[in-house]
């Protein structure tokens, strides 16, 4: 992609576009620039620690993980970086699913598990990691940054990670989830837009109500909260970040952008089919994981969209449909994984594939600059 140099006659008459804001000042970053938290193998410790030295804020996504492994991978990121960075769980009930639930939803899974040789599958003794213990794991671990999603801490809780050191952002997919956020103590909010890939955050209210998008959410969350507000959903290049600024977000936060980068643990064919993705190319479902969520259409997508009616709530679903999940990543078959992105995804093009995070994370803050000189010369009188 060409990149714009800022013209020199701007460069001697104004400083370098600032790209501060209260955030990026209070975490030392060069950019108001969050690389998103993902589950499901992208956000390795090399991929966290790269975000933060290159000076936006990496994020470990820990809502898979052991009690023992996120420590495990936070130490890994210590390792590898002395800058901030995050962690971030799902909040979530423990699943006791009544058995019909379970083997309905498996008679939808087999036959598809089949394919891959799988034998039938059965009801677990757990479906998600325990959250209590993921949470007094996070407490003990004194992360800078930690944000949670898919429900609402209770207050006691903010104040024990606050106290910790901790800096507490929640997710909010409307304003009445943004106050919720509030109310509980939070520091600062993402707002999770429509376009956004993955899961949604959405805890009160319908998620097919909750398809907010980013450009109408931003600016509600701003002013209704009060709150530091991080956009996600949307947001792949400098032009993006500069277009949440002007909402009155103080940074935004990425998750397509990082997802094909060199660091990034998915599949190839994942990656693969990131990069030949149109903009129409996602859907939201619920029948993968139980959840709604949104990735790019392919035949697991089709076949259990089928047979919605069947799909147990999250997390059982998303524990039903893994072993299928895993066989394909092994086979890197793309058709028969949960390729999760978000509608920007086409723009990802613009960069060379397979890019290493830092190198992104470069080319955001110079395509931001740019953007920001853009709009300057709109406002510039005509000489
Ligand atoms: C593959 C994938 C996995 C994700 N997993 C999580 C997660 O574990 N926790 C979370 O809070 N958000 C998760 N998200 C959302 C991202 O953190 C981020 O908010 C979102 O990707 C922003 O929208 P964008 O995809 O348009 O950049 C995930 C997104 C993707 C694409």
């Amino acid at each position: 992609m060409h990149h714009p140099e800022p013209s020199p006659a701007f460069s001697t008459d104004c400083a370098p576009a600032p790209l501060v804001t209260p955030l990026t000042r209070r975490f030392g970053l060069r950019l108001p620039v969050v690389q998103g938290p993902m589950a499901g193998g992208a956000t390795t410790p090399a991929l966290v620690a790269a975000v933060s030295n290159a000076g936006a804020l990496g994020f470990l996504a820990g809502a898979a993980l052991a009690p023992e492994k996120i420590a495990s991978e936070v130490a890994a990121i210590r390792a590898l970086t002395d800058k901030p960075f995050g962690a971030n769980l799902f909040v979530l009930e423990r699943a006791e699913p009544d058995d019909a639930t379970v083997r309905r939803a498996l008679a939808a899974i087999d036959p598809l598990a089949a394919r891959f040789d799988l034998a039938p599958g059965q009801p677990l003794a757990a479906y998600a990691p325990d959250f209590r213990a993921q949470l007094d794991r996070l407490v003990e671990l004194r992360v800078p940054v930690v944000s949670f999603t898919f429900g609402l801490l209770a207050k006691e809780d903010v104040a024990r990670l606050k106290a910790a050191g901790s800096y507490v952002i929640g997710t909010a997919t409307h304003v009445a989830e943004g106050l919720a956020w509030r109310d509980a103590g939070a520091d600062a909010i993402v707002a999770q837009g429509a376009e956004a890939g993955g899961h949604r955050g959405t805890f009160i209210g319908e998620a097919a109500h909750a398809l907010v998008g980013t450009v109408a959410l931003v600016p509600q969350l701003v002013d209704a909260t009060g709150l530091p507000v991080l956009a996600a959903g949307g947001v792949m290049d400098g032009r993006g970040i500069v277009a949440a600024l002007a909402l009155g977000a103080q940074g935004v936060q990425m998750g397509t952008a990082f997802l094909g980068s060199a660091e990034s643990a998915i599949p190839a064919d994942w990656k693969a089919r990131l990069r030949a993705a149109s903009d129409t190319a996602t859907s939201v479902t619920r029948a993968i994981t139980g959840r709604h969520a949104r990735g790019i259409r392919n035949p697991l997508m089709a076949r259990l969209d089928a047979q919605a009616g069947a799909a147990a709530p999250y997390p059982v679903q998303n524990a039903l449909t893994q072993p299928l999940r895993q066989s394909a990543a092994r086979a890197n078959d793309g058709d028969w994984l949960s390729l999760w992105s978000g509608q920007g995804a086409p723009l990802g093009r613009a960069r060379e594939e397979g890019l290493g995070a830092a190198r992104i994370v470069a080319a955001l803050e110079r395509e931001s600059r740019a953007a920001l000189e853009a709009l300057a010369a709109f406002a510039r009188p005509q000489a």
